[in-house]
């Protein structure tokens, strides 16, 4: 909506009413304007980007009119008032709420192509009912890198001035889990190296659970950090790698999608790949064994870079908006159960 109240269309309707003497001071108006010197930014339109329900909660967070602003995204507006269905620039449906509880699609009040955006940062394995989701959707906002709207739980962003110091280091590795369960694969890597390696482990998988603001600073006293992720699939990193691990100032050792991956991430050198070794017993003596010259150069990228956390859903959504003129316009996912299991 723009404030004048005139639609495009009625915008439209004007200029067909103009006088032969009104359109020739008109074009003269319009060529002054051209020649206006460079730099004068054209006024740009609001987007306003509606989020049908947000992500896990209820209770949204406050969203004020620089939200987007604060996150470096200007001209875009977040709003939860499904009130705004029929004027907003793009709708986006977070999947769990779509999968389990109230939230439902609006089809039928659905503007003629207004963009619909689905919205997720689960993986395949932990994601159901895609199949009933066939030709709805136009982007795909998550963290697989060949999504329309891409949004990493954290990247590695420049650095200048010095180097944080190393937390001083007391014990081996740790883990810190909170489902456990046998069938997963980081349950059966962990089971094997348990033997040979000495892994605390945390959460409540193992009745320990530790408190929000003891997370880190309990791993950054372990050499290594267990970055398993729950399930191995395309692109899967979570705050796993980022948070728990890089910058709480422990060396991941990762188990997720293949070493590539990791690396077009972060440097090689950055974290130990499971894939990496023959079995849990080699891992296990490669990291026992490593002197200290060795284990400080896992963290060489401290010196010219740092983490950038990403787990905002407000800044996950703003996103939209910086990529807003560039999105594909008539794309639809007529299989997008089929594009997010491949
Ligand atoms: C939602 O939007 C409608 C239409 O713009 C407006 O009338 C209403 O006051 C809004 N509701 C809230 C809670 O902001
Ligand atoms: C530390 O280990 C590395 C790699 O294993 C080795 O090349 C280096 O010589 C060792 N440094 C010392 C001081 O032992």
């Amino acid at each position: 909506m723009n404030n004048t109240g005139c639609s495009p269309t009625q915008r439209l309707r004007a200029w067909g009413g103009l006088t032969g003497g009104a359109m020739l001071v008109t074009l003269w108006l319009l060529w002054l304007l051209g020649s206006a010197p460079r730099g004068t930014p054209a006024p740009q339109p609001t987007i306003t980007i509606l989020i049908w329900h947000w992500p896990f909660t209820d209770q949204p967070p406050e969203l004020a009119a620089d939200t987007c602003t604060r996150y470096g995204v200007a001209h875009c507006r977040l709003s939860t008032n499904q009130s705004l269905l029929a004027s907003a620039d793009a709708v986006v449906f977070h999947h769990r709420e779509l999968e389990t509880r109230q939230s439902c699609l609006p089809l039928d009040q659905r503007p003629h192509g207004q963009p619909w955006v689905w919205a997720s940062m689960e993986s395949p394995s932990n994601t159901h009912g895609l199949s009933r989701l066939r030709g709805i959707f136009n982007w795909v906002l998550s963290y697989r890198r060949d999504s329309d709207i891409f949004v990493p739980y954290g990247r590695l962003e420049p650095h200048s001035g010095p180097t944080p110091p190393l937390p001083a280091k007391s014990r081996m590795a740790v883990w810190v889990v909170s489902n456990f369960q046998e069938r997963q694969k980081r349950a059966r890597v962990y089971q094997q190296l348990a033997p040979h390696l000495q892994v605390d482990v945390f959460g409540r998988a193992n009745q320990r659970p530790l408190c929000a603001n003891c997370l880190l600073p309990t791993i950054a006293r372990y050499r290594f950090y267990l970055a398993f992720e729950n399930s191995q699939h395309r692109d899967y990193i979570t705050e796993k790698f980022w948070r728990n691990a890089l910058a709480a100032g422990a060396v991941p050792i990762v188990l997720g999608p293949p070493r590539a991956t990791y690396e077009a991430f972060a440097p090689p050198d950055a974290f130990v790949h499971v894939d990496d070794f023959s079995s849990a017993r080699e891992l296990a003596a490669f990291l026992a064994g490593m002197n200290e010259s060795r284990y400080r150069r896992f963290f060489a990228w401290r010196d010219r870079l740092r983490v950038k956390l990403l787990g905002d859903w407000r800044e996950r959504f703003c996103t939209i908006c910086a990529h807003f003129p560039y999105l594909p316009r008539s794309q639809v996912y007529e299989d997008l159960e089929g594009w997010f299991r491949a």
